[in-house]
């Protein structure tokens, strides 16, 4: 069932080879999860007893370690849940919070454990929690970077100290949990695998420690588990042909049909929003109306040929009334991002998955500039232009070549025109012969012949 959305988009447009590999991805994708821009990206849960009592209590350490490329986790961040196989209770817990208490009744005296579910769910503290409650790298309310991004903040760390939960403190059964879950769309996780101890650093890396036992859990991601339509499309343009071609009509959903929710007309105020906790489900999109009704919208527009450059401007627009996009990435896929010679207003980084093919990059946003991409309505569009070498000889406009392949933004695969839509080259025009000087230089030409003749 979930390559249907896929499918019903497709209908429209002819069955060329291009939508014949993008199903195949979408089952692909369905059924191993994989994505082959990040074939290896996973989160993975480390659980390390560091501590074992006389009363077989224990400490143990968990980190959650994103260890995927350019896919993040956003508010409201993770909620990390097990399955106890004993009767086990969590005592204290620092660094993180378990939602729910749950019945502690079996236990008398001054301090009831933190938790006594069978199945608890653990969230993050918010930054600033008290200081007494913290260990490093926690509270960050759920979010995790992604490794190319932000590779310090793509951690989070907590700690507990459990014990049995009967009242014979002897016989606790110890044994790793079961049944893992992140609570974010899209993951799986694996059962927890037993790995070599990890070894901690102490005296600046002059002494090493290590806990007393390791299981490595690991989490994939796949986007049609996450979702089943998707969440972006492109359009295109360029400086030869006045047509801009549109975002494919229904990309994500089709306007007024019945349960795609609801979603805004030009001049039309948004619905006001209830205040969000931070913890909530995040909401539901409100888009504005269009053909397409995706929240986000990515333009590829090719603006300029020089002599030995191109340049291209890429815009990503925020449809979206009810969502701020934080440490938003764009993975763009182009044969010729290997001659990538400058890139404005966006970070830039290659991402040589497969050797050094570079035809795969990621642009995300300059810290405190536009890392934000605001909620529609605000200045919902972040830009930036790009200036790449052009190939000598062999370099063309024709067939569609200044145009990406794929472009996927926080991870997700934009919905992109058939090729056959892709803005032409006028038949008569020798393009790359005498290549269109630069405005300024026409200017600066002209301004000179008017200095002379005065
Ligand atoms: C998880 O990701 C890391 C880093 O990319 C990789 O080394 C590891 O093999 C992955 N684990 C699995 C089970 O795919
Ligand atoms: C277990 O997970 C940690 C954290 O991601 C990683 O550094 C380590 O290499 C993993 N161990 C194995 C054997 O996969
Ligand atoms: C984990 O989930 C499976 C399937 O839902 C269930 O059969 C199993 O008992 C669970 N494990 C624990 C320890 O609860
Ligand atoms: C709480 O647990 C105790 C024993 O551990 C049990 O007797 C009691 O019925 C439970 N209460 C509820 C509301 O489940
Ligand atoms: C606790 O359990 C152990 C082993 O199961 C048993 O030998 C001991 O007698 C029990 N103690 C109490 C107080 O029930
Ligand atoms: C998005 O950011 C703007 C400006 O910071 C703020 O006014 C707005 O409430 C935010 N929207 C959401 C949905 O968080
Ligand atoms: C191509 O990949 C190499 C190796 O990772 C990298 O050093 C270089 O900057 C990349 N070039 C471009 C233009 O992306
Ligand atoms: C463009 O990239 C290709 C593939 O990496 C390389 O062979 C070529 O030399 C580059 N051209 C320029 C002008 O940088
Ligand atoms: C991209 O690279 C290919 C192979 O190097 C070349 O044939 C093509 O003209 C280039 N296109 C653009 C738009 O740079
Ligand atoms: C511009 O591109 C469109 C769509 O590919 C094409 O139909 C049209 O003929 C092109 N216009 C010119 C002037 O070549």
């Amino acid at each position: 069932m979930d390559w249907m959305p896929c499918l019903l988009c497709m209908k429209q447009r002819s069955l060329n080879v291009v939508v014949l590999i993008f199903l195949l991805f979408c089952f692909v994708s369905a059924t191993y999860g994989y994505d082959p821009l990040d074939p290896n990206g996973n989160i993975t849960i480390r659980w390390d007893v560091i501590l074992e009592n006389q009363d077989s209590s224990q400490d143990v350490r968990i980190s959650i370690v994103n260890e995927q490329l350019f896919r993040h986790v956003e508010l409201p961040g993770w909620k990390l849940s097990w399955a106890w196989v004993g009767d086990e209770v969590i005592w204290n817990i620092e660094g993180a919070e378990a939602t729910e208490q749950g019945n502690c009744s079996a236990f008398k005296g001054r301090q009831l454990p933190h938790c006594c579910l069978k199945e608890p769910t653990v969230i993050d503290l918010l930054p600033g929690a008290p200081y007494n409650v913290q260990v490093a790298n926690c509270c960050k309310g759920g979010v995790l970077s992604s490794m190319v991004q932000d590779p310090v903040n793509r951690l989070a760390v907590f700690q507990m100290h459990i014990g049995s939960g009967g009242s014979n403190s002897s016989n606790l059964k110890t044994g790793m949990p079961a049944n893992f879950s992140l609570g974010l769309r899209g993951y799986t996780c694996g059962d927890p695998v037993q790995v070599p101890p990890t070894k901690f650093y102490e005296d600046h890396g002059r002494r090493k420690t290590q806990a007393l036992a390791t299981w490595n859990v690991t989490c994939i991601y796949s986007q049609f588990k996450s979702s089943t339509a998707p969440t972006c499309c492109v359009s295109l343009s360029a400086f030869y042909n006045e047509t801009i071609v549109p975002c494919p009509k229904c990309s994500c959903a089709c306007n007024g049909q019945a349960g795609t929710g609801e979603c805004v007309k030009p001049g039309e105020l948004p619905p006001t929003l209830q205040q969000l906790s931070p913890h909530n489900e995040a909401p539901k999109a409100v888009v504005q109306c269009s053909d397409f009704m995706c929240p986000v919208k990515v333009h590829w527009h090719v603006k300029q040929s020089y002599k030995e450059y191109w340049r291209v401007k890429i815009t990503v627009t925020n449809l979206n009334y009810v969502k701020n996009y934080s440490e938003w990435n764009l993975v763009v896929l182009h044969p010729n991002l290997s001659n990538v010679t400058q890139v404005f207003s966006f970070n830039y980084k290659p991402l040589n998955t497969y050797g050094n093919i570079n035809d795969t990059g990621m642009f995300y946003g300059i810290d405190h500039y536009n890392d934000m991409l605001l909620q529609a309505g605000e200045t919902g569009n972040v830009q930036t232009e790009m200036l790449m070498h052009k190939d000598e000889g062999i370099f063309t406009f024709r067939e569609g070549w200044a145009f990406p392949r794929k472009i996927s933004f926080n991870g997700d695969d934009c919905v992109m025109p058939s090729p056959d839509m892709y803005p032409r080259l006028p038949n008569t025009a020798h393009f790359h012969a005498p290549p269109s000087p630069p405005p300024f230089f026409i200017v600066f030409t002209m301004l000179l012949l008017i200095y002379f003749l005065s």
